[in-house]
C-alpha cells in the first residue's frame, strides 16, 4: 500500500496547547496532594525521621516513611531504566542525595509542602562515590536496551598499531538532565474493587502497568499478562491496573518507570482517596534520570589515503547503583564507515547519584561527538578535506551486522548539505574578520532505525453519507507530533479525509503499543495501522454479497481504500462506497485489530542518515564562541508530514547546539546531588544563540525496509551537531577542544 500523504497539516493539538485547554497530569482536579521529603546525604542510613510537627499541621492526612509505608513487591522492569529494582520508602538505605525518604499527604498542595518542610531527617552518612574521574571502571555486559557492551571484529589493536595514520584522542561529555517543561506528575486512585488507576506522564503506559502490577502484588490483566509473558519471559498472573497518560509536556527519554508513580499509588492507597504527586524542579533533578557523564577514547588507524584500517572506541560511563542503564555510546561506531576491524568497549563507573537513562538520541549523540571529532582529527593528519575523508570510507553495508542498508541517501545528504552550506568555499587556514576567527566544520549524522511490536484497532462507522473512523493504540503524544502524523497515515490507509479519523492513545485499555521512544513510533504504530487497514479491506469485501457487485471476483490485494470507496487498484472506477458496504454490517460498524510484528524484513540493516555543517566565529581575545550557521541534511525514509519532520529536526539541531556549547548538570562533589538543579541555571540555546539554521529533508524510498517506507526522524537532528561545531572551532582557532560543553576558558 503506498502512501500519498505529502501535505503538512497543522498539529492536531496545537490550538488546545496554545489556548491552554490541553490537559496534563499535574493540572488541578479534586484530590489530595503528596509532597516529598528528600535525603540530605548522598550515602548512608536513616537514623531518625521526626515528623511529629508535620503530622499536626492543619490539612495533613498522613506522613509516610520507610517504617509505615505500604510494603512493595520486587519488580522486574521491561527496560533497564531509572528505577531498576529499587523501590521507594522500603528501607533505611540512602543511595543518593535527594532520594525520597518521607512523604506527606495533605488536603492541599500548600499544606503538603509546608508540612514536608517541617520533617527532620537525621542520617548516618558514609563516604559517597561522587567523582567520576576517580571511580574504578568495570566492564559491562550490555548497554542501552540490551546491545552488547563489548564488540570486537578482526584484530583492531594490531591493525591500529600498523596503520600509517593514527588518531588517539579522548573526549569528555558533562552529564545533562532532560528538563522537559512538564515536571513529573502522577495522579493515583484506587477503586472499590481494589483496582488501581494511575494517570501519569509516561512514554509507555503498558510498561508502567507492569511495574505497578508487580510492585502492588497484583494479578495482571489478561492482556498485561500476555505482554509481561512476552517481555519478561513467562510471567503469568491475572488482575486490574489501568494506566493512562494524557498529553505529555516533553519527555526526551526521561518519563518511564519513575518512583513518583509508585509513591502516588502508595499515598492514594493509604488515605483511600485520589492523590496527586508532582515533583518540584529540584526533585526532578534529584529523582528523575539524566544523560550520564562520559569519557570516550577513540583510536582511528588509516592508510596513507585515509582509508580506515581500525576503529577502537572505548567509553567510560557514569552509572548509579540503582539503575541498570549504560549509555550505548558506541552503538553506531561500527556501522558508520567501511572498516572491518573494530573494538567497541563500554565500562561503567558506579556513583552515588540517581540513575541515568536514555536521553534523546541515546548513545548516538555523545558517541558521534567522539567519533566524528576523531574523523576530523584524521582528516587533519591525512591532509584530506573532512568531507572527502568520509566519502572514502563510505559504507555500502553495515559492517557490524554484515547486512546491506535498506536505503542510504547519505551521499546525497553530504552533497546537498555541502552545496547549501557552501562547503567548497572552505579555506585553510580559516578567515578572520576583525577580532573574530571564522571556521567551518562538518560531521556525519545517523540514527539506527528501531521498530517495536505494536497493535492498532480500527473501527469504521457509517456517518451521514460518509464514513468515520476510530483508530486506537496505546502510543503517546509527547510533543513530537505522533498524533498528527499517525492520523495522516490512518487517513491515507483508509482512504478518508483527515477529519474523518479519530485517534485514541495513551491508555492501557487500548491495544498494546511499545514505548514511544527511539524514533520508532511512526514506523511501528504506523505499520500496525497499515496492517489493520489491509485487514479492513478483507472484512469489507466479505460483507459484499451482491451478485452484480463491481468488486465481484476481487482478492483483497487487488483492492484499495480511496476517497471513501473500496476500489480496484488498477481500475479505480470499479468500486463501491465504503458507507454502502458498512450498511451491510451489524450496527453499520466494522472493527478490526492488527499487530505490527517484529522483526520485519530482517535481512536489511536500517538507519536514518544525515550530514551537519557548522560555521562558528570565535573571538580572538575573549574566546567567545558564536554559532553563525548550521545546515543539516537528513534522510529517514518516507516523510509523512514535512512540516512536523523539519520542525523536529530543527529542534534536534538546537539541542545539539546546547549539547556543544552550554548544557551540563554539575554534580555536587561534596554533598551529592546536583549544583545547578533549576531551570535558571540549566543553560539552553535561546533565539540569539542559534544563528541561522537550515534543514534539508531528503525523501528516501525505504520500501525494501518496510511496507510503510518510514524509518524515523525523531532523534537524528541532534546527532553530529556537537562534532560539527567542535570541528568548526578547531578550524577557526587551531585548538582541539575535546570536552563538552565547549567553554570559552578552554580556548584562552
Ligand atoms: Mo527517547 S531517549 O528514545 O525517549
Amino acid at each position: 500500500m503506498s502512501l500519498r500523504v505529502s501535505s503538512s497539516p497543522r498539529r492536531l493539538e496545537s490550538v488546545a496547547k496554545v489556548t491552554g485547554s490541553a490537559t496534563y497530569t499535574g493540572e488541578g482536579r479534586p484530590c489530595a496532594y503528596a509532597a516529598l521529603v528528600c535525603s540530605p546525604c548522598a550515602r548512608g542510613v536513616i537514623r531518625r525521621i521526626n515528623y511529629e510537627t508535620a503530622a499536626k499541621t492543619p490539612g495533613v492526612l498522613q506522613v509516610l516513611t520507610h517504617l509505615n509505608a505500604p510494603r512493595l513487591h520486587k519488580v522486574k522492569l521491561l527496560l533497564p531504566v531509572e528505577l531498576n529494582n529499587w523501590l521507594p520508602l522500603q528501607n533505611d538505605t540512602i543511595h543518593y542525595a535527594g532520594q525520597p525518604v518521607a512523604m506527606v499527604i495533605a488536603e492541599s498542595w500548600e499544606a503538603a509542602r509546608a508540612a514536608a518542610a517541617l520533617v527532620e531527617v537525621e542520617c548516618d552518612a558514609a563516604a559517597a562515590r561522587l567523582d567520576f574521574d576517580f571511580g574504578p571502571a568495570e566492564p559491562v555486559k550490555s548497554v542501552g536496551a540490551g546491545a552488547p557492551g563489548l564488540l570486537v571484529r578482526g584484530k583492531p589493536e594490531r591493525s591500529w598499531a600498523g596503520s600509517a595514520q593514527q588518531v588517539d584522542a579522548t573526549y569528555r561529555c558533562a552529564p545533562a538532565h532532560h528538563n522537559p517543561m512538564e515536571p513529573a506528575a502522577s495522579l493515583a486512585r484506587w477503586d472499590d474493587q481494589g483496582g488501581l488507576h494511575l494517570e501519569t506522564c509516561t512514554q509507555f503506559v503498558f510498561g508502567e502497568a507492569v511495574l505497578l502490577a508487580q510492585a502492588f502484588g497484583f494479578a495482571f490483566g489478561e492482556r498485561t499478562a500476555r505482554l509481561a509473558a512476552h517481555v519478561l519471559g513467562g510471567w503469568e498472573i491475572g488482575g486490574k491496573v489501568r494506566v493512562t497518560a494524557p498529553l505529555i509536556g516533553g519527555s526526551f527519554g526521561s518519563k518511564g518507570a519513575n518512583s513518583h508513580m509508585l509513591l502516588a499509588a502508595m499515598a492514594a492507597r493509604v488515605v483511600a482517596q485520589p492523590v496527586k504527586l508532582t515533583l518540584t524542579r529540584q526533585q526532578t533533578y534529584a529523582m528523575m534520570p539524566y544523560r550520564p557523564q562520559l569519557q570516550q577514547r577513540v583510536r582511528l588507524g588509516a592508510d596513507i589515503g585515509g582509508r580506515l584500517q581500525a576503529i577502537l572506541h572505548e567509553a567510560r560511563i557514569g552509572k548509579s547503583e540503582l539503575g541498570g542503564f549504560i549509555e550505548p555510546c558506541g552503538e553506531l561506531t561500527a556501522s558508520m564507515y567501511a572498516c572491518s576491524a573494530f573494538t567497541v568497549r563500554h565500562e561503567a563507573v558506579t556513583l552515588d547519584l540517581n540513575a541515568p537513562t536514555f536521553m534523546r538520541a541515546p548513545g548516538a549523540a555523545p558517541g558521534l561527538f567522539a567519533l566524528e571529532c576523531a574523523m576530523d582529527e584524521l582528516a587533519e593528519k591525512t591532509g584530506l578535506d573532512p568531507l572527502e575523508l568520509r566519502l572514502r570510507n563510505y559504507s555500502e553495508q553495515d559492517a557490524k551486522s554484515g547486512k546491506p542498508w535498506s536505503s542510504k541517501a547519505l551521499r546525497e545528504c553530504y552533497r546537498r548539505g555541502a552545496q547549501q552550506f557552501g562547503w567548497a568555499r572552505r579555506s585553510v587556514p580559516a578567515v578572520r574578520h576583525g577580532k573574530w576567527l571564522v571556521g567551518v566544520g562538518m560531521a556525519s549524522s545517523a540514527y539506527l532505525t528501531q521498530q517495536f511490536p505494536c497493535s492498532a484497532r480500527i473501527t469504521l462507522r457509517e456517518q451521514g453519507n460518509g464514513v468515520a473512523s476510530l483508530v486506537e493504540s496505546a502510543f503517546h503524544e509527547i510533543g513530537q507530533g505522533a498524533w498528527t502524523a499517525l492520523s495522516q497515515v490512518a487517513a491515507e490507509c483508509l482512504g478518508l479525509p483527515l477529519s474523518a479519523v479519530e485517534l485514541k492513545f495513551g491508555d492501557t485499555n487500548l491495544p498494546f503499543a511499545a514505548i514511544t521512544a527511539g524514533s520508532s513510533t511512526t514506523l511501528s504504530v504506523g505499520s500496525a495501522i497499515q496492517t489493520a487497514a489491509a485487514a479492513l479491506i478483507k472484512a469489507l469485501l466479505k460483507l459484499d454479497r451482491e451478485p452484480a457487485s463491481p468488486l465481484l471476483g476481487a482478492r483483497p490485494a487487488d483492492l484499495r481504500l480511496r476517497d471513501g470507496r473500496l476500489e480496484w487498484r488498477d481500475e479505480p472506477e470499479r468500486g463501491r462506497p465504503v458507507a454502502e458496504l458498512l450498511r451491510l454490517a451489524p450496527n453499520g460498524c466494522l472493527t478490526v485489530s492488527a499487530q505490527h510484528r517484529i522483526p520485519i524484513r530482517p535481512n536489511w540493516a536500517r538507519a536514518a542518515w544525515g550530514a551537519q555543517f557548522a560555521e562558528v566565529a570565535v573571538h580572538a581575545e575573549h574566546g567567545t564562541i558564536r554559532l553563525q550557521r548550521l545546515v543539516g541534511a537528513f534522510a529517514g525514509g518516507r516523510v509523512v508530514n514535512r512540516q512536523l519532520a523539519e520542525d523536529q529536526l530543527r529542534g534536534g539541531m538546537v539541542w545539539g547546539i546546547g549539547h556543544a556549547l552550554m548544557e551540563g548538570s554539575v554534580p555536587d562533589l561534596q554533598h551529592g546531588g546536583w549544583v545547578n538543579d533549576n531551570l535558571g541555571e540549566a543553560l539552553v540555546p535561546t533565539q540569539a544563540d542559534v544563528g541561522e539554521i537550515e534543514v534539508l529533508l531528503l525523501e528516501e524510498d525505504d520500501s525494501p525496509g518496510n511496507p510503510l517506507g518510514v524509518k524515523g526522524l525523531g532523534e537524528i537532528g541532534i546527532c553530529g551537531v556537537a562534532a560539527a561545531i567542535a570541528n568548526a572551532v578547531f578550524h577557526a582557532t587551531g585548538r582541539r577542544v575535546r570536552d563538552l560543553p565547549l567553554r570559552l576558558d578552554s580556548l584562552l
